[in-house]
């Protein structure tokens, strides 16, 4: 039996400037670019974003070999180190303006729909070297500014904007758990940055509600990653209640309720890490909520309560109040150490449902990271990923029971379309429909990709 989605579903795959661009004719560098070349010895072999997967090159190529694997919608970020020439003055580099112009109107030519986001952790580091970057109040008004300069220059054909790809992300990478430069450990500053991109996700949502584009909606996509508790013990569900709140609500009720969680604000002012607001902002916040969500599915977090009292020494942590849990007998993707559980996507669903307004929303990264794929190349150099075919398809399984029972999903893209550059894991895990050999550049369908050509050409999944 054939599992239908909604019409005009969008079937699609998710990349970023950054990831997938290089950094050809670039004026500005961004953090990640900055950090490669400071530290070329933490990315995995060395493999920094200087090509990424070229796609400044080949877009239009690239983009013709996507339309074979069924996407209808690609969704990719314009990268502010790119585009904008005095981040002050918000000029703009003619070259940037070009490049963002012909890769949307390719994807128009193509029928493919764009979706472009602002920000993918790609803050440019004079920004960072200035003012702190997302520390400082002002630089969300450079990004609102940013943010109106791209409306102004492609608004006339986007249809689908965000501001900000896992925010949480760059709080968690640059001040609590060192994984994005500049791998500070600062509980207050973390908590700061936070506010602040909630802040400039709300502020350009106000400018981009000032063009009254009829064709258009804005939102924002976040990493939301369920919580379970190890039992139905007091303490375990504590633990998850707190690490549902941090993980998920901080951005997630100010995206589409306008405030942040109360629990969550006594819990940081106790600590005294609470960030500084003002009252003018916070009305904004309260304002400019979303017009649709987008979300990114990986992994279900399973916690418990803690071993050590959250009240211990040491630097402000939010898991000071929760564990990570090891569900035994758990399914796992064992290439990227992360558990692989559909179900928690039928979660999603219900939980946008029912206590986020039954907004819409759609799956905006989803995917399986898998490392030396090529053993799993056959003599015409197809990579038969069954694994990753298995994967989307149970994912999809229970995200279409989440619609059958009135979720309003309106797409699936997966991450990514062609295997690309990833922040400091370069190229180990792999995660496309289409394979990249990064020596060569030479792009090569993956089973995976004739196969959701498929799945997009039927509008639906066989059971
Ligand atoms: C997502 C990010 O969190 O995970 C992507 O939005 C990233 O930018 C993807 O590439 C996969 O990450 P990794 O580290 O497994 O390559």
């Amino acid at each position: 039996m054939t599992k239908q989605f909604p019409n005009g579903f969008y079937w699609g795959a998710a990349t970023s400037g950054p990831q997938a661009e290089g950094r050809f004719n670039k004026k500005h560098t961004n953090v990640f670019d900055y950090w490669y070349d400071t530290e070329p010895e933490a990315f995995y072999n060395q493999v920094g974003p200087n090509t990424a997967s070229n796609f400044y090159n080949s877009y239009k190529e690239d983009i013709q070999l996507m339309k074979q694997t069924g996407l209808n919608s690609l969704r990719i970020s314009i990268q502010w180190s790119r585009l904008i020439d005095d981040f002050e003055k918000n000029t703009v580099e003619p070259d940037g303006v070009r490049y963002y112009n012909a890769v949307i109107d390719e994807m128009l030519d193509q029928g493919i729909e764009p979706f472009i986001n602002l920000h993918h952790f790609d803050l440019p580091v004079a920004l960072y070297d200035k003012y702190g970057g997302w520390e400082s109040r002002h630089v969300v008004d450079l990004f609102v500014g940013f943010a109106e300069k791209c409306f102004e220059l492609f608004g006339d054909r986007v249809k689908y904007w965000m501001t900000h790809n896992e925010p949480l992300v760059v709080v968690e990478g640059q001040y609590l758990y060192r994984f994005h430069y500049p791998k500070l450990v600062d509980g207050k500053k973390a908590v700061q940055v936070a506010y602040h991109l909630n802040l400039s996700s709300a502020l350009a949502i106000k400018k981009f509600k000032e063009f009254n584009f009829e064709h258009s909606q804005i939102g924002v996509v976040l990493n939301l990653t369920p919580t379970y508790a190890a039992s139905d013990s007091k303490a375990d569900q504590k633990a998850a209640r707190i690490a549902e709140l941090w993980n998920n609500k901080m951005f997630l009720e100010p995206a589409i309720h306008g405030y942040f969680p109360e629990e969550l604000v006594e819990i940081l002012e106790g600590d005294g890490v609470l960030w500084n607001a003002t009252e003018e902002d916070l009305a904004a916040i309260a304002e400019n909520t979303v017009d649709f969500l987008g979300v990114n599915f990986y992994h279900p977090n399973r916690v418990k309560a803690p071993d050590i009292a959250p009240n211990s020494v040491g630097a402000w942590m939010p898991n000071r109040y929760y564990d990570g849990y090891q569900m035994p007998g758990r399914r796992m993707n064992v290439d990227r150490g992360w558990e692989i559980y559909p179900q928690a996507l039928y979660d999603i669903a219900i939980n946008i449902k029912d206590n986020y307004k039954n907004i819409p929303w759609f799956v905006s990264e989803n995917g399986m990271g898998v490392s030396n794929e090529e053993k799993f190349m056959n003599s015409e150099g197809v990579v038969e990923d069954q694994y990753r075919i298995d994967f989307i398809h149970d994912h999809l399984s229970c995200l279409h029971q989440g619609i059958e029972e009135g979720s309003n999903c309106f797409g699936y893209h997966l991450w990514t379309p062609i295997d690309c550059w990833s922040w400091s894991n370069a190229y180990k895990n792999r995660y496309g429909l289409i394979s990249n050999d990064i020596r060569t550049q030479i792009k090569t369908i993956k089973k995976s990709g004739y196969w959701f050509k498929k799945v997009a050409e039927k509008n639906g999944i066989e059971d």
